[in-house]
């Protein structure tokens, strides 16, 4: 989710194509990202979902017609001077096809003709009627004029047919609509970000590990990526799908975590580290699995190389931002860390207290400077605590070449 969609006028088009159901799932995100969301829909979209679906997801009348009984506003005309983004999902050929040729026959190509805020276009139909040059040579006109196409998905299609139309899930047209909505500031840098925990193994069946999620690594690519970087994800194991459009690499011990971000750090202008890496693994896991004994058991740990430390010492120009989960005494603890580790900023959070922590999906983050200034944040999701993570990174690359 995207903050920067929180509050925003979206008008939703819905067109007469077999994903129209999608489309329901799609309000309801906008909806929970906090947008007022305004339902367009044609005559033949009504004929796949009714209305009233829509209706009452989105808390407002939905606009089938230019012609409303009993309206006295222009209606096509207010909601497009009043949209702060028009999203059609699914845009059927036809749809498109009245776009690209300027024709204003109904609500939606009525309304599409007067808005003027950014128009995020999802096409999805049948593969050949996509690959039709007609309907191409209408999506380059569309891109022509500013409009941002959402690709299709290839695979098998409702009707049958193997190949691109399918309408992309809703959680990934959100993600695209986010990348609208957010600032470019970060277009043209490279961010590393990790995330998770590792797993040490003792033997080839157990491990130690940390409670580690990834959601706030997660988070932060995704809020990255929104605003316009490119960026890495090395992730230990976690359950959570790929961000959209982030180049991930999954990793399972400290070892592999340090090879890999090591190798790519390199590339990267801004690191930012939230991986719960082990701090120790066995000495000497064993071959096969330990059988239960009478006898105490005593495991030897050693250490695990501090990834942290060795990109703060080799970062040059690079801003590199620590996490510090604690138990007590957070803001003695996260100071050592930065100084010790030569991080331009850490994050701090208190685990165990109400509304932060490891799996949960808010955080109560304080960010610490380097010159002893400490920033405490409410307690928020770990989605917008990335985005005001990167308003603080924003600020202080302007100070760094
Ligand atoms: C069952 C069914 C599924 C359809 N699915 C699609 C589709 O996915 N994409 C598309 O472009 N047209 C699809 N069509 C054709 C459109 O409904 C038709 O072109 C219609 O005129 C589109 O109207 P609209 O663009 O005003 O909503 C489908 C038709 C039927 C009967």
């Amino acid at each position: 989710m995207c903050h920067f969609i929180e509050g925003k006028n979206v008008t939703l088009g819905v067109t007469g194509g077999i994903a129209a159901y999608k489309s329901i799932e799609l309000l309801r995100l906008l909806t929970k990202a906090g947008a007022r969301v305004r339902v367009i829909m044609t005559e033949n979209a009504c004929w796949f979902v009714g209305p009233g679906t829509f209706q009452a997801l989105s808390g407002q009348p939905v606009c089938t017609s230019v012609f409303e009984e009993g309206d006295a506003a222009i209606r096509h005309i207010d909601w497009a001077q009043s949209t702060d983004l028009a999203v059609i999902a699914p845009a059927t050929a036809n749809c498109i096809g009245k776009l690209a040729g300027g024709i204003a026959d109904d609500a939606l190509s009525t309304y599409m003709l007067a808005v003027t805020a950014p128009v995020v276009v999802c096409p999805a139909m049948n593969t050949n009627m996509y690959q039709h040059p007609s309907v191409q040579r209408n999506l380059e006109i569309l891109r022509g004029y500013g409009n941002i196409l959402v690709d299709p998905d290839a695979g098998q299609l409702a009707c049958g047919t193997v190949g691109p139309g399918r309408l992309p899930e809703p959680e990934f047209i959100m993600e695209k609509i986010a990348a609208v909505m957010a600032p470019d500031d970060f277009a043209g840098r490279t961010i590393l970000v990790t995330a998770g925990p590792t797993r040490e193994a003792i033997d080839p069946v157990r491990f130690i590990s940390n409670p580690s999620s990834g959601k706030m690594g997660f988070a932060i690519a995704r809020a990255a990526r929104q605003r316009g970087a490119t960026v890495i994800l090395v992730s230990g194991p976690v359950d959570l799908p790929d961000p959209v459009d982030v180049a991930v690499h999954r990793v399972t011990s400290a070892q592999e975590m340090h090879d890999c971000v090591l190798q790519l750090f390199g590339d990267a202008d801004i690191v930012i580290k939230t991986a719960a890496v082990s701090d120790y693994r066995p000495s000497s896991p064993a071959e096969h699995k330990i059988k239960k004994s009478a006898a105490k058991m005593t495991l030897e740990v050693e250490k695990t190389r501090d990834i942290l430390a060795e990109i703060g010492q080799q970062k040059g120009k690079r801003l590199v931002i620590g996490f510090a989960a604690e138990t007590r005494d957070l803001k003695n603890n996260a100071t050592q860390k930065l100084k010790a580790k030569n991080l331009d900023l850490i994050v701090g959070n208190l685990i165990g207290a109400a509304g932060s922590g490891f799996a949960g999906d808010t955080n109560r983050v304080t960010f610490f400077y380097p010159d002893g200034m400490a920033e405490p944040m409410e307690v928020m999701t770990k989605d917008k605590a990335a985005h005001c993570l990167l308003d603080r990174i924003a600020a202080l690359k302007t100070t760094v070449p």
